[in-house]
């Protein structure tokens, strides 16, 4: 197999604002919409349900990068992550801004009422929750101060507030779970493929591991009897 080019330091930047201003776009469209008053009866919903379905993509994007670096070989695509993530998190932000400002009026004691007993607002309010610390760490010197490991260590959570999210999305629709089930879906591919490149690898280390010293052969010297 033929194997793409590494980018150069000013094309990767390019890549980087291409991906940047192609993120902006959906809020920028509501933005448009919402001045030009084109967002159809019910713009609130319609804003609700954008933010909500871009912020589900987005972090399923970044959990792509993963696999496609892998199959592909395209290590730069480790670079487009943090931007993909904390775009994810925008969303998620503006979504939850329009249910507590333009849907809810900030009337706390409604809103308080919804998270503990409507399930689906009760487990979209833990993923945004959730997203809150890997927000907060995507820098370099969160890295630097949490250590490689337990930054590493937090930022799989990222695998519940996907799953949380689908579920949220599944439990709002009333009947047609049609878009949820791709959603859930393209997440079952994308953490069943990494359970089985992280199976793969431990099957190799533990092949290349030479045996413990008990298990180890023992050369048993027969002495004859008598000699
Ligand atoms: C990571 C966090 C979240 C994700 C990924 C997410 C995702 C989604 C998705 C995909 C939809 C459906 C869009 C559609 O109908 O096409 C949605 C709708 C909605 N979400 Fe979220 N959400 C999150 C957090 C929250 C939070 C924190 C709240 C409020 C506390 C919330 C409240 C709602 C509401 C009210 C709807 C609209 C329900 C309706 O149309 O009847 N979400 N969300």
């Amino acid at each position: 197999m033929t194997r793409l080019p590494t980018p150069s330091g000013r094309q990767l930047a390019a890549i980087k604002l291409l991906v940047f201003v192609l993120c902006l776009l959906p809020a920028l469209q509501l933005a448009l919409g919402w001045r030009a008053d084109a967002l159809g009866a019910n713009p609130i919903e319609t804003i609700t349900r954008a933010s909500g379905e871009w912020t589900l993509r987005l972090l399923l994007i970044g959990l792509c990068v993963t696999p496609l670096r892998r199959i592909t070989g395209l290590h730069w695509l480790v670079r487009l992550r943090r931007m993909l993530g904390l775009f994810a998190f925008a969303y998620a932000a503006a979504h939850f801004m329009t249910y507590l400002w333009l849907d809810q009026f900030f009337d706390w004691r409604a809103i308080a009422t919804d998270i503990l007993e409507r399930p689906f607002i009760t487990v979209g309010f833990a993923a945004f929750v959730l997203l809150l610390p890997l927000a907060a760490t995507s820098n370099a010197f969160a890295i630097r101060r949490l250590g490689g490991r337990r930054w590493q260590a937090l930022h799989r959570s990222v695998y519940a507030i996907a799953i949380m999210g689908v579920v949220h999305f599944w439990w709002l629709v009333k009947a047609d779970v049609l878009a949820p089930l791709v959603y859930a879906l393209i997440l079952a591919a994308l953490l069943g493929a990494r359970a089985w490149w992280r199976e793969q690898e431990r099957r190799r280390q533990l092949a290349a591991r030479p045996p413990a010293r008990h298990l180890q052969k023992k050369t048993i010297r027969i002495v004859p009897l008598g000699k």
